[in-house]
């Protein structure tokens, strides 16, 4: 039973996705973290992402070089574990900008499919119920205010000891949502079938109530 959660940056389906996949004993897999990963090793192969001209077909070709492994909270890739080096918001900026990219997010989605083939599975990003898993049973889109979740992330960011400037951090979400939203191919939107959940006012202990009681619910009908 494959599981998706799409939703906004610092909406909280991360911890959700976490925590509903270790109650019902399913792997997950953050999609996210794949496209940091992507950000990551297209910066160290020298290309600017930024640039208004690249070479698509090198970079699908360099794509396909790419291995995924499946390690549930972890992003590995051609065997190395890539993990302590994407959470940054420079990643987070670099994961949006390459998921404009039609030749990334097709090899993405490729490895998605293969890494949840037959699996029961909890799916996290942007475009899982929308594009890659659109037959999936369960479906769940997440969202909160800006401000909110600028306030969740300055929290982290101070927890570790990381420099964090509310107003700067509510802009850089509010910009990231937009070229979430705004991109050309697959943009960040709920699918017809997915159940919205505004986490600017449900407690996290709310938000798992309800999606195990959605979970039950769509396994009592099949
Ligand atoms: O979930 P995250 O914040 O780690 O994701 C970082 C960026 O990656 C997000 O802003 C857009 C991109 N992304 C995507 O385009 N499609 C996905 N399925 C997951 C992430």
């Amino acid at each position: 039973m494959i599981i998706t959660i799409d939703g906004y940056a610092g909406s909280g389906k991360s911890t959700a996705a976490r925590r509903l996949a270790e109650t019902l004993g399913f792997e997950l897999l953050n999609t996210g973290g794949m496209y940091r990963a992507v950000g990551l090793l297209l910066s160290r192969a020298g290309i600017d992402i930024d640039a208004p001209e690249r070479d698509r077909s090198a970079v699908a070709r360099w794509m396909q070089s790419l291995r995924f492994d499946r390690c549930c909270h972890r992003v590995q890739v051609n065997g190395v574990d890539l993990t302590a080096e994407l959470y940054t918001e420079e990643l987070g900026r670099a994961a949006s900008r390459v998921g404009t990219f039609p030749e990334v997010r097709a090899q993405l989605q490729q490895e998605q499919r293969r890494l949840a083939d037959d699996l029961d599975i909890i799916c996290e990003g942007r475009d899982q119920g929308t594009t890659v898993f659109p037959h999936a049973p369960v479906k769940f889109f997440f969202y909160a205010s800006p401000e909110v979740r600028a306030v969740r992330r300055v929290a982290q960011l101070l927890a570790a000891n990381q420099p964090a400037d509310l107003e700067i951090i509510r802009q850089q979400i509010i910009q990231r949502d937009r070229q979430d939203e705004s991109r050309s191919i697959d943009p960040l939107r709920p699918a017809d079938d997915a159940l919205r959940v505004d986490t600017t006012t449900q407690s996290p202990d709310d938000v798992h109530r309800l999606m195990l009681e959605v979970v039950e619910r769509c396994r009592c009908q099949r």
